[in-house]
Formats: structure tokens, C-alpha cells, sequence
């Protein structure tokens, strides 16, 4: 509101002489300033998100052609404005845009690197409402990442692993590409007759017509882009509900079910012990996607996790921990990727304690055992230094060893009560490692300024408290 009154109050009377003097100084001038950003200044991805907008819902259409690996997509995206916007940026990189609209109006567009520029006919103002359409058709290619590894739209031999941590979302639709962002879903995509198509939240429906199969997924609860999956292969399904009212979705390559089935099987017991521990399950839909694609990860796709082959209980335990911290409770930063796998990994130590194998001490014993020349001590976890290293042993096992050494500290009924609350308070959200070591120094009462700094941010491997 107060901002609306400043706008106002400019273009009456104050300022006047000051547009004059940007429509001296020419149209350039006068875009800059109401141009939305390329990035939301991420350190390490500068130019993942756009600033000026928000998305609230992301209608995506896709048709994918498994034989030829062309993919046609409409994207309809509900967004509003934050600022006064002459420009905004999309992040969308490698398929050919056929159309784009703004509230139905012809926009002007360029490419540019990953960020789609559009202009829309009309300057959009501060709080406004917005709906941008963007047809799009192609064979989408995935991204690589600052460590080598590949994420985006990656074809298989019989559809497509569609994984987007960090930045693949890109690959195959236009998007506000940041976990800061958070956006409601419809995902319909249409398959040749015979394959499956998976994502995010519940089946709506699925209908089979001139030899081509159309499912139509919904995410209701907010989801950072990189989360959202529309994985394609050949799969075995199994539906089913749990005791607690959770609706799983499995999709399995045959390939893979021999090995995946007893894994798989244990969902809704893992789900059951990860609510008890960490506070009410985050969505309505659960379930898993196994499809053999190579290429080295899991990812927790929201609402249903997606594994390369068939999970070992372990990494069914880590992704599925991510729906609690990652998924529902989000990064505003890369750097700050230790609240996601740290976390995830701990849930791994703590399940396997909690079920008579190895104890979280132990694990962290063994670990602390290493050399200091070991990888494990090459960057602290809250301070990977760059996009190359998110993904780094550090970040994963070092991230779970300093919440091993937070429990230690506050003891283990204030510690479960930190992380229950940090899911709780951040639901549907977001959280920084700032307010994680606030919410620990309050539910504790103790100042554990060292012991943050210790593990997470002094580099080299750490002295025993
Ligand atoms: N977050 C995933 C996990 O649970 C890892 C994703 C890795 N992504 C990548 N592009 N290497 O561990
Ligand atoms: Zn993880």
C-alpha cells in the first residue's frame, strides 16, 4: 500500500521534471529502471530466477513424441507483478518459442543465453496480476552442471528422466527458475499409447485416445521449479492409500522392479517414522519413480522422489526426508544447500539408529576418522564457495555431522524439538541457515555461535569439542 501511494504521488506532481529527464536521456534510461532482473542475485547461479514477479501457477501442456524425442509444450503461467514492469525475463533455454502472449496480447520476445526477454504490449504495474502463455516445441537438450553432472530433460531409451536440481527446469519450460519462487502446478502431458507419464502431486486423469495416453498431474501445494518432474518411460504402476490417508503413486521400470519392489514396499513405513520425527508428512500425494537412466542420482521431486535405479532403503530414507527439508521448508540460496542435505543425510543416520543398525555417533566416529586431507574437509558445508560444489561430500556428510554435533550439545528432546519446529514454522516456505542457528539458540538457550562456526564455516577439518 505505502508503496502504491509513492507511485502515485510521482506521477503527479514530484516528478515530472524527473521523467521528462529520463525521456531525455532516452527509452533506454527509462526501461532500465522498471525492467524485472535476470537473476534473484544467487551467488552461485546468477541468472537462475527473475526478479520483478511471482509466479503463482504453472499450467503446462506437453506433448512427447518417445520415438523422435520432439517435445511440444504450452506454458501458462499465472504471475504477479512485484514492481512496475516494462520487461521481465523467463529462464528458458534450447526449445524453439513459437508464441508468446501476454493477457492474451502479442508480446515482443528475444533470447538471450538462458533468459527469455519478454515485453509485454503493456506496462504492467506494481501488484498486478498477469498471465503470460508461451508455445513451445523442440527436442530438449539437458543442462551441465558446474560439477558435470547433467540434470534438465534427459531422454532414455524408452521416454525421459526429467530431474531439474539445480537448473534443468529450463530445459523444458519457461520458468521463474529459483527455489525462491514457489508455484502451484497442473501438468498434463501426452505419451504414445503404452507409456506412462509421471509428476508431481495427484493423477487427475488419464485418457487414452488415437493411440496416445494424456495425464493430467496436480501440485497443489507450492513447489520450486526445479522439483516439478514429467518423467516418461515404460512402467509398472501401483496405487494404493496408507493407514494415514496418503495417496502413493509408484512407477517402476520393469527393469529395475525385481529390486526395487522390497525397498519400495517400506514407503509408507519410512513416511510413517519420518512424520513421527519431523511433524506432519508436507503434501497430500507420496509415492516414488524408478527409471533406469545412468545418471549417477536420486532426486526428491516433490511429492514423489525420482531414483535412476532401484533405491536402496537408505536413499529412500534421504529423498524422502527432502519433502520435510527441501521440498516443503526451501533454499533462498544454493549456498545454503547443507538445510537440505545435511538434513536428508541425518534422517538416514537416524532412521538406521532407530532401527537397530548403526547409531548416528557411530557414523559420525567413522567419518571424524578420516585424514585431514580427506575430501570430506575440502570446503565447509555452509560455504561451498560455488555452484561446483553444492553437491559435494562436505556439504552432505560434514552438513549431517554438524547437526550430529548440535543434538550433542542441546540434548536429544531439544533437538528433535528444533528440527519438528524448523519443518513446522517453514512449511510451504522457505528458511536460511541464519534463522536455522536462530531457531537452535532460542529452543535452546545456549549460545552455540562456535559450534555453528566450528561446522559449518571454518575450513579444514575441525578440532573435537
Ligand atoms: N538432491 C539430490 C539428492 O538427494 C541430488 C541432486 C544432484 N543433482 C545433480 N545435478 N547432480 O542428493
Ligand atoms: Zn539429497
Amino acid at each position: 500500500k505505502t508503496r502504491r501511494q509513492t507511485v502515485r504521488r510521482t506521477t503527479t506532481t514530484l516528478t515530472v521534471p524527473v521523467a521528462v529527464a529520463a525521456l531525455l536521456a532516452g527509452a533506454g534510461t527509462a526501461v532500465a529502471d522498471t525492467a524485472g532482473t535476470s537473476g534473484v542475485g544467487d551467488p552461485y547461479f546468477p541468472l537462475a530466477g527473475n526478479g520483478g514477479y511471482h509466479v503463482e501457477h504453472y499450467g503446462l501442456t506437453l506433448r512427447y513424441d518417445t520415438g523422435s524425442r520432439h517435445l511440444d509444450g504450452t506454458a501458462v503461467l499465472t504471475a504477479r507483478a512485484t514492481q512496475r514492469l516494462t520487461r521481465f525475463d523467463l529462464d528458458f533455454k534450447g526449445l524453439k518459442v513459437t508464441g508468446l502472449t501476454v493477457d492474451r496480447a502479442a508480446a515482443g520476445f528475444r533470447r538471450d543465453g538462458q533468459e527469455l526477454v519478454v515485453t509485454p504490449r503493456r506496462t504492467l504495474h506494481p501488484g498486478q496480476e498477469f498471465r503470460v502463455k508461451v508455445t513451445y516445441s523442440g527436442v530438449p537438450k539437458k543442462v551441465t552442471d558446474p560439477d558435470g553432472s547433467a540434470d534438465g530433460w534427459i531422454a532414455t531409451d524408452d521416454g525421459a528422466f526429467v530431474a531439474g536440481e539445480p537448473q534443468g527446469a529450463m530445459t523444458w519450460f519457461p520458468a521463474n527458475n529459483h527455489p525462491k519462487d514457489k508455484s502451484s502446478y497442473d501438468i498434463t502431458i501426452t505419451v504414445p499409447k503404452g507409456r506412462t507419464a509421471v509428476s508431481n502431486g495427484a493423477l487427475l486423469s488419464r485418457r487414452t485416445a488415437h493411440g496416445r495416453t494424456t495425464f493430467h498431474w496436480r501440485q497443489t501445494e507450492p513447489m520450486a521449479a526445479y522439483l516439478a518432474t514429467a518423467t516418461v518411460g515404460k512402467f509398472k504402476v501401483e496405487q494404493y492409500t496408507t493407514r494415514d490417508g496418503l495417496h502413493v503413486y509408484n512407477a517402476v521400470d520393469p527393469r529395475e522392479a525385481a529390486a526395487a519392489a522390497p525397498v519400495l514396499k517400506q514407503l509408507p513405513s519410512v513416511l510413517k517414522w519420518e512424520s513421527k520425527v519431523f511433524g506432519p508428512y508436507p503434501f497430500r500425494d507420496a509415492g516414488s519413480i524408478v527409471d533406469r537412466a545412468h545418471v549417477g542420482y536420486a532426486l526428491e521431486t516433490q511429492s514423489r522422489p525420482l531414483y535412476d535405479e532401484a533405491p536402496d532403503l537408505g536413499t529412500l530414507v534421504h529423498e524422502n526426508a527432502h519433502q520435510w527439508f527441501g521440498d516443503s521448508v526451501s533454499l533462498t540460496s544454493w549456498k545454503d544447500i547443507w538445510l537440505n542435505e545435511g538434513f536428508a543425510t541425518y534422517a538416514e543416520w537416524l532412521y538406521s539408529e532407530q532401527h537397530g543398525a548403526s547409531t548416528a555417533q557411530k557414523i559420525f566416529d567413522t567419518l571424524y576418522a578420516r585424514p585431514a586431507s580427506d575430501g570430506l574437509w575440502a570446503f565447509p558445508p555452509g560455504n561451498p564457495g560455488s555452484g561446483k560444489n553444492i553437491f559435494g561430500t562436505p556439504v552432505y556428510a560434514r552438513g549431517a555431522m554438524a547437526l550430529h554435533e548440535l543434538r550433542r550439545a542441546v540434548g536429544d528432546p531439544v533437538f528433535f524439538r528444533i528440527l519438528r519446529d524448523w519443518a513446522g514454522r517453514h512449511r510451504g516456505g522457505h528458511g536460511t541457515t541464519e534463522q536455522f542457528v536462530n531457531l537452535a539458540r532460542q529452543e535452546s538457550g545456549k549460545d552455540l555461535n562456535s559450534l555453528f562456526q566450528t561446522w559449518l564455516y571454518a575450513p579444514g577439518k575441525p578440532n573435537k569439542a
